[in-house]
């Protein structure tokens, strides 16, 4: 199996999943386009989060917040005060650097990320740790740097009219915690869930759609009584795997939990265990599940004023629920499930697939629709708009040969290829090729609906 990035990458790209940001222009640095296919298996991959975290869970209801909030709700969260990366220029060649990760990279078992920024300037010096361009070391004292993008709001261009775009979703589900309570009239325990974009203005984005500076996420504000006794935590840790492996379909072998140490946690998380993915460049975080506490619904009473208090019907006692927060980066996920899927495989007779190996309801198409030969393109058609009319996600193809036409819907990883042929035409029967197995059978196009809507579920 070869799995390089660049070859996901250009792959990709010439398929239709992934282009370039601004790519007429030279590109955007870090910055990607969901092409017709990315853009459909992102649809497919929300609907699957939200359908299970949202739509049929017991406990939990939506939730479509604004990206741009009140400054005060960052205030009260600790995002302008603390959400920021140490920067540190060198004076030789003028280069900059995150400061903490000039130590990590030398020393990776030493935790700069918790230290002060005296701390760290102090350990550069101690242990002359050089600039990685030109081996002088001689930089700069470190500055804070905000990872909020700023923009204005309204016709004046002043610091009054700052405006922050949001680096989490999570805060606007806090803040209308009261809100959506009250209005479904929902009892403890019960969560929020919010699929949305959030802006970080990361100071070294990459690794393709890994890290980047605009991104989605898909979050659960899980709210509970603390001394209702049942361990939360763990329960939507096996929410998350169970969605992984049941749903989405990756393979446990790809995949691994990390408990966060002491040093390493948020300042809101009393715990947290991320969900670690194999990533073509190695291990990396997928998904956060972090135990918050009552720490944000304590900010936001604090800082609004306002009664954010939960009254148990049963004790009358007035309660800050505790929270669990599940959260994931959507072209994370989506970055996993296609290095997972993808594969170039050597068939018996020598020559080689491309093929993603795409659950099936995450790939853009379920099935594709070709004629043997563009004659008895009419009949085949007809198939292909009856398809698509009982809501079935299908394509047509009726250009080059089917061989070459079965590899192209293999390489997009169309689970399903019906092939309409001359005797289609008589006996109303078609053959119908399984992307995996590449096995044929034939069947009745009046039992085609049913077959595919059978084998999506498996
Ligand atoms: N509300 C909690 C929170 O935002 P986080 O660990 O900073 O926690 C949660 O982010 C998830 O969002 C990460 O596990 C990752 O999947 C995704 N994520 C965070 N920053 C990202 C970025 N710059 N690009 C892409 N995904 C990102």
């Amino acid at each position: 199996m070869i799995k390089k990035m660049d070859e996901l990458i250009a792959h990709l790209k010439s398929s239709g999943f992934v282009f370039q940001g601004s790519e007429i222009y030279g590109g955007l640095a870090n910055s990607w386009d969901y092409g017709p296919l990315g853009a459909q298996m992102k649809m497919n991959v929300k609907n699957l989060w939200w359908d299970f975290f949202v739509k049929f869970n017991p406990y939990n209801m939506g939730l479509d917040s604004s990206i741009i909030l009140n400054n005060n709700v960052w205030k009260a969260s600790g995002h302008i005060d603390g959400f920021n990366d140490p920067l540190i220029d060198c004076k030789n060649c003028k280069s900059r650097w995150r400061a903490d990760k000039l130590i990590e990279e030398k020393y990776p078992d030493v935790n700069a990320g918790k230290m002060t920024n005296q701390e760290i300037e102090d350990f550069i010096k101690e242990k002359n740790i050089t600039c990685p361009k030109c081996g002088k070391c001689d930089f700069t004292q470190i500055r804070n740097f905000g990872l909020m993008f700023k923009t204005n709001q309204g016709v004046i261009e002043d610091e009054n009219s700052v405006v922050y775009l949001r680096p989490e979703t999570a805060q606007g589900i806090f803040i209308n915690f009261k809100n959506a309570q009250r209005a479904l009239r929902k009892k403890l325990p019960f969560g929020i869930g919010q699929i949305g974009k959030s802006f970080r203005n990361e100071i070294t984005p990459g690794n393709f759609i890994f890290r980047t500076r605009e991104f989605e996420q898909m979050e659960l504000e899980f709210f509970f009584n603390p001394n209702d006794g049942n361990d939360w935590f763990n329960y939507w840790i096996n929410q998350v795997e169970k969605f992984l492996t049941e749903k989405i379909g990756i393979n446990k072998e790809n995949y691994r939990l990390r408990k966060h140490d002491k040093e390493e946690l948020a300042h809101y998380s009393s715990q947290t265990t991320d969900v670690e993915f194999n990533f073509p460049f190695g291990w990396g975080e997928l998904w956060g599940i972090a135990d918050r506490g009552n720490f944000d619904l304590t900010q936001h009473a604090k800082h609004s004023g306002a009664d954010l208090y939960y009254l148990d019907p049963v004790t009358n006692e007035k309660i800050l629920p505790n929270v669990i927060e599940p959260s994931v980066g959507l072209e994370r996920m989506m970055l996993a499930i296609m290095s997972q899927a993808y594969e170039v495989e050597t068939l018996e007779d020598g020559t080689e697939r491309v093929v993603m190996r795409l659950n099936k309801q995450i790939a853009p198409y379920l099935v594709a629709v070709m004629p043997l030969q563009k004659k008895i393109g009419d009949g085949a058609y007809k198939v292909y708009e009856d398809l698509l009319a009982s809501g079935i996600a299908a394509t047509y193809d009726e250009t080059g040969n089917v061989g070459k036409r079965y590899r192209r819907q293999d390489a997009i990883g169309t689970p399903y290829v019906i092939t309409y042929d001359f005797d289609s035409e008589t006996d109303g029967m078609v053959t119908i090729r399984d992307r995996d197995t590449m096995a044929q059978e034939r069947i009745k196009i009046s039992d085609l609906n049913d077959y595919l809507i059978n084998n999506q579920k498996k």
